[in-house]
């Protein structure tokens, strides 16, 4: 069957730097669909090639076609039929894949206008539409949003993004947590401590300044990636590894987590010199939550997580109690962690405790690594290859389902009033994040 994809927001970021790398890739490993990407900037498709990040080869070419479209102009919708009908030339088999990857206030007007395209077609089809996240700008908009995708399109036909779920280290989460006797044996309120996620980007929202005003931090990248990382580390056992029963489990730590405490917002000092004090978009957030299961009840978990640091890295570190050095009362003998690093390179690490040679006694904590590369290869598809690889074969289980979206929604909603109460200085961590920690007499890691 003949896949044709339509990409709303076809001349955003994320289709340039994420999804035209995976189209590319599965191209490449044979996948047969043709994009038609739609874009105000450009007024041709050989400005709008000119203008990609890298340039496909003559291969490639021949499945990517341009329309220019604007949607408040009836026109645009013609275009877009007419491409759509082109392509589809003499099949009766076609399916069409919707993607869109356009500002949450815009998803009403691009269901709708998906609905005309539809109607212009006289071929059997069949559809499925992708929506990236955020899904919706809060609880009542995310409802209302779904309620418009179901009344076109069946649940099973919708797509709702979150790419953390296709990243490696997030499958790996489940299997390093359920397929290791020691592991399971030691995940748990007994004897972990407490966990930190730093999710620090080096970066700021450059490009991205006019989506990002209207999100901020928290519905960027908390809402749903931090989130599904919580559900990854908490989760209990799930009875069978489908999507069904992954969510089932997801959605019992969702619904275990109680208001998110000492949660702060702050801002780049170079953005806010920019903005100003019109918009005080955060772009920095630290805060601590509890997922309040029989195994998880009072382990606290940090979060931080933003923009503008000095170091990019993504890292969970999960540390267990001390117990020995405070038994043998010996201040060298450091708690134990599980160290998961996904960003620069995919690392798990546990450090243990271990005799310092020549010493009596004498202990140094060492890491015991596993680098994902060197172990398995550099070639692993990222995360978007894998998110697309699945709608295309019609899979469902690296997607988060409705129920997961709203209650993630419910978790944050008293936050998105938050003010700004900080503005740090470019790279450098904001003081509220390391107060955070040290109120309860700890410090991050990294
Ligand atoms: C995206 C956010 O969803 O995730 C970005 O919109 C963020 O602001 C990105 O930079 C982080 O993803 P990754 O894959 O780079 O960790």
């Amino acid at each position: 069957m003949k896949q044709i994809i339509i990409q709303f927001g076809g001349t955003g970021d994320l289709f340039k730097k994420k999804l035209l790398p995976a189209y590319m890739h599965l191209a490449a490993k044979g996948y047969d669909f043709s994009i038609i990407t739609l874009g105000r900037r450009f007024s041709t498709r050989e400005e709008f090639i000119a203008h990609l990040p890298q340039q496909p080869d003559q291969e490639f070419l021949k499945r990517l076609e341009y329309v220019q479209y604007d949607m408040k102009d009836p026109a645009s919708l013609e275009r877009v039929s007419s491409k759509a009908q082109q392509l589809v030339g003499d099949e009766c088999e076609v399916e069409f894949i919707y993607y869109i990857a356009l500002q949450p206030s815009l998803y009403e007007a691009a269901i709708r206008q998906i609905e005309q395209i539809n109607t212009h077609m006289h071929c059997t089809v069949s559809k499925k539409i992708i929506v990236e996240k955020p899904f919706g700008f809060d609880l009542d908009t995310a409802t209302a949003y779904n309620t418009i995708l179901t009344s076109v399109f069946t649940d099973e036909e919708i797509y709702r993004i979150d790419h953390y779920l296709g990243k490696e280290f997030m499958q790996n989460l489940l299997i390093m947590r359920f397929h290791n006797d020691i592991i399971r044996g030691i995940w748990n309120n007994h004897f972990i401590d407490h966990i930190q996620i730093i999710f620090d980007e080096d970066l700021g929202v450059e490009e991205r300044l006019g989506f990002y005003e209207q999100i901020g931090v928290v519905r960027d990248t908390v809402q749903n990636h931090i989130l599904q990382v919580i559900t990854h580390l908490t989760m209990s056992e799930p009875s069978a590894f489908t999507p069904e029963e992954i969510s089932h489990e997801k959605l019992r730590v969702l619904r275990a987590i109680k208001p998110v405490k000492d949660f702060t917002l702050s801002r780049y000092r170079s953005l806010a010199e920019l903005q100003g004090d019109s918009i005080r978009t955060p772009t920095y957030t630290s805060f601590k939550l509890f997922v309040d299961t029989f195994e998880f009840s009072g382990v606290p978990i940090y979060v931080r997580t933003g923009k503008m640091q000095s170091e990019g890295r993504s890292q969970i570190y999960v540390n267990f109690k001390n117990t020995m050095g405070r038994v043998l009362n010996n201040s060298r003998i450091a708690q134990n962690s599980v160290i998961i690093t996904t960003h620069p390179e995919m690392n798990i690490d546990i450090t243990l405790n271990m005799k310092m040679p020549n010493t009596r006694w004498e202990t140094q904590p060492v890491r015991f690594n596993f680098n994902h590369a060197e172990t398995f290869g550099i070639n692993t598809p990222e995360a978007y290859e894998q998110i697309v690889e699945k709608i295309l074969r019609s899979d469902k289980s690296l997607f988060p389902s409705m129920s997961e979206i709203q209650e993630a929604w419910r978790i944050v909603t008293p936050t998105l009033q938050g003010n700004v109460v900080e503005t740090y200085d470019d790279h450098t961590l904001p003081a509220s994040a390391v107060r955070l920690l040290e109120e309860d007499g700890r410090v991050w890691n990294a």
